[in-house]
């Protein structure tokens, strides 16, 4: 059947073409565990690097088994082409720095991850690529009078991390694709099993394999996709050079998750919805960010965008602040106390003194991120497991 025509569960199943390999006839596709290919004679090498010929080179410049993988994730994202990285971090950082020069700028939703937020500071420190804020929750309505003639690049994370704010990708996209200028969406947190911004308007999509696509907590990896047009010059002039490639060993792996994402992000997204209700619902529970919950503010755009769920990632403020937050992640006993997300298990962390403490104390107030707030990536165990969990380490608090 051509993919085409295949419904999205199915593809997330099939990919994007036969994966048997055509010299063995193996049902999977193989790991090309190598780091050079070899030339029949000189003349056919030299074609080789002038593109005469398609001969595979080096695995820095092209891998059959890492290749699957770029082509599954484009056509996942409803899109023509990809790149996968060494990380997500790796895929962030040559984006940029392959779309925006010295003395030009971005605009990016506030807050982003903080690993994305410090490689921006250090993108203002060493390249002078300005780095201009909006807070995600009122991003669309205040972005038109952002657009200087020098903006190259609009970024936004959706749901953000750690606060879940949304951002209205539809209307974004209304915006950039006005200006000319290209919309990146990190679509971590969300997958495209629940959300596909290309669909939607975006120009680009990345994204942490790390999390919801690879799934299973073993790999670091990240990607890049897009139009043609937009990825084989990122991929030709930066990417192959800058170096940052993914281990066939590790497309695999992830190629492998991407075959039970559907299975597993409606898992995450109905565990996460049962552990958002019980904490809003609990007396010691200040107050639950989740998409899902209608008392989220941006509820209506959640239900718009995302399709089939609102994901597994909930954080949440104690009455009794941070120390009451470091009790309860001090006292849980089956929830993991580990940064990272989107694994099968339960993960519970600190942005403001983790994942997020790359930021002043001034730009974690101006982004919403509460010093006493905690991250949970709720995973696909019994949901009544991890509320009773929840429940114990509580009484601590
Ligand atoms: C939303 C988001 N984007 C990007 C990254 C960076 O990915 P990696 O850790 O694979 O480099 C992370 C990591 O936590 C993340 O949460």
């Amino acid at each position: 059947m051509d993919p085409a025509h295949m419904r999205w569960d199915t593809k997330a199943v099939r990919g994007p073409r036969e994966e048997t390999d055509p010299t063995t006839l193996a049902h999977r596709f193989p790991i090309y565990q190598t780091s050079t290919f070899v030339f029949e004679n000189a003349r056919q090498g030299g074609q080789a690097f002038s593109g005469e010929v398609s001969h595979y080179i080096y695995t820095r410049l092209g891998n059959p088994t890492v290749e699957l993988l770029e082509q599954k994730l484009a056509q996942l994202e409803s899109t023509e082409a990809g790149i996968v990285f060494a990380s997500g971090m790796a895929a962030i950082a040559t984006t940029l720095l392959a779309l925006v020069k010295p003395g030009e700028r971005v605009v990016a939703s506030d807050p982003l991850y903080g690993g994305t937020f410090h490689f921006f500071h250090i993108a203002q420190e060493h390249f002078g690529i300005e780095v201009h804020y909006i807070k995600a929750s009122e991003f669309h309505e205040k972005l038109a009078e952002a657009l200087t003639p020098n903006t190259r690049l609009v970024y936004i994370e959706t749901p953000a991390n750690p606060t879940l704010d949304i951002v209205d990708i539809a209307e974004t996209a209304k915006i950039t694709r006005q200006a000319g200028i290209p919309l990146v969406v990190d679509n971590t947190f969300a997958s495209p099993a629940l959300q596909r911004p290309i669909e939607l308007g975006a120009d680009l999509v990345l994204h942490s394999l790390t999390k919801y696509i690879n799934g299973h907590g073993d790999v670091v990896g990240g990607a890049l996709v897009g139009p043609r047009d937009l990825i084989e010059p990122i991929r030709k002039d930066f990417h192959v050079h800058v170096g940052g490639i993914m281990a066939p060993l590790n497309a695999f792996l992830v190629l492998r998750g991407t075959k039970t994402l559907h299975l597993r992000m409606q898992r995450h997204s109905e565990n996460a919805l049962e552990v958002a209700r019980f904490l809003e619902g609990h007396p010691k529970v200040a107050r639950v960010f989740y998409p899902g919950l209608p008392s989220h503010p941006q509820h209506e755009v959640a239900k718009k965008q995302m399709k089939g769920g609102f994901s597994g990632m909930v954080s949440f403020i104690l009455k009794g602040g941070k120390e009451a937050g470091i009790q309860v992640m001090d006292h849980v006993k089956l929830w993991t106390l580990a940064v990272s997300l989107g694994d099968t298990d339960s993960l519970i962390e600190h942005p403001a003194s983790m994942t997020h403490s790359s930021y002043s104390p001034e730009e974690l107030a101006r982004a919403g991120i509460d010093p006493g707030l905690v991250r949970l990536s709720v995973g696909i165990e019994d949901v009544q497991d991890l509320i009773d969990d929840l429940d114990q380490a509580l009484k601590y608090a």
